[in-house]
């Protein structure tokens, strides 16, 4: 069968997810798949007629590729995609869409305001506070604002990926990711950025963050974290695998970020590097993934 590798896109996660494409290609040639890689454009439809696909392996992320969007194209196509489907996806990157989803099933959310475009700020959380956009990845156009003089500039900033925005409490605690495959956790790591948080630059610079895994909780923390990832997959409808992103607080409160339904598969990437942890390397991981794939 053939298999196209859908990267690169048109989001602004472009660059990382040419990474992503590229490791997936070269696993699956290692592995003997007919496979091709197809940059993703407005052609694309076109694109997948012409090199005959039989089934896509999306390794897109953001906008025209995590969010729904090329899962129906494909699905009126017919042709089994990985991941999740256009529901879940259309839910898991609209931050503020998947917050009720998550606030219905119990899930635990710091405090937050949805800010639109041309509204005036009331703010409801002192500071600090994280501001982000609803709609985007690998931490483009977040910042934290610590005095008020520099929510501004955070304002402007968000508003420039999307009309929606977050304005989060600011929750101090560790950075910690759950790694899901087949709707179950492989693992939680911890990350300590090197920066003030986890931005673009800590995520995709060699050493720009440590990963600790497994992150370092107490043992019924830790399992909680886990179940938590679970129930926050399942709660958008995920499939096969996501990865889920918390913030622990020292009292062990895990607090839900938010769901990667296309969770970066570079080099530097989380998903893998818990895989391998739990004794999953990339081919075998990059091959579950493909065989789940469906319509
Ligand atoms: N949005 C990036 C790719 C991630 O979650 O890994
Ligand atoms: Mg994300």
């Amino acid at each position: 069968k053939k298999i196209a590798v859908l990267l690169g896109g048109l989001s602004a996660e472009r660059e990382v997810s040419l990474n992503s494409g590229k490791a997936v290609l070269a696993s699956l040639q290692r592995q003997g798949y007919d496979a091709v890689g197809i940059d993703v454009g407005r052609d694309l439809a076109q694109r997948l007629v012409e090199e005959k696909v039989e089934r896509a392996f999306i390794a897109l992320h953001g906008r025209f590729g995590e969010d729904g969007s090329v899962q129906g194209l494909l699905e009126l196509m017919g042709v089994p995609y990985t991941g999740s489907g256009v529901l879940a996806s259309a839910l898991a990157i609209d931050k503020v869409a998947a917050k009720v989803m998550f606030a219905a099933a119990g899930l635990k959310l710091a405090p937050y305001q949805v800010l639109r475009r041309g509204e005036e700020l009331k703010l409801e959380n002192p500071l600090p506070v994280v501001v982000k956009p609803s709609k985007e990845g690998s931490s483009v156009g977040v910042s934290i604002v610590k005095e008020p003089g520099q929510m501004e500039k955070a304002l402007e900033e968000a508003f420039r990926y999307d009309a929606e925005i977050l304005i989060e409490a600011f929750i101090s605690g560790k950075e910690v990711q759950v790694g899901i495959l087949d709707g179950r956790a492989m693992g939680a790591i911890e990350i300590v950025p090197k920066n003030e948080f986890y931005d673009y630059e800590a995520k995709y610079t060699d050493g720009g963050a440590e990963h600790i895994l497994p992150a370092r909780l107490p043992e019924s923390v830790y399992q909680a974290v886990l179940k938590e990832g679970e129930k926050a997959h399942a709660a958008l409808g995920c499939d096969c695998y996501s990865r889920v992103d918390f913030l622990v607080n020292e009292k062990g409160e895990c607090y839900l970020l938010e769901v990667n339904t296309l969770p970066g598969m570079t080099d530097l990437s989380l998903l893998p590097e818990i895989a391998r942890g739990s004794g999953i390397d990339f081919d075998q991981l990059v091959t579950r993934i493909l065989l789940a794939a469906s319509l």
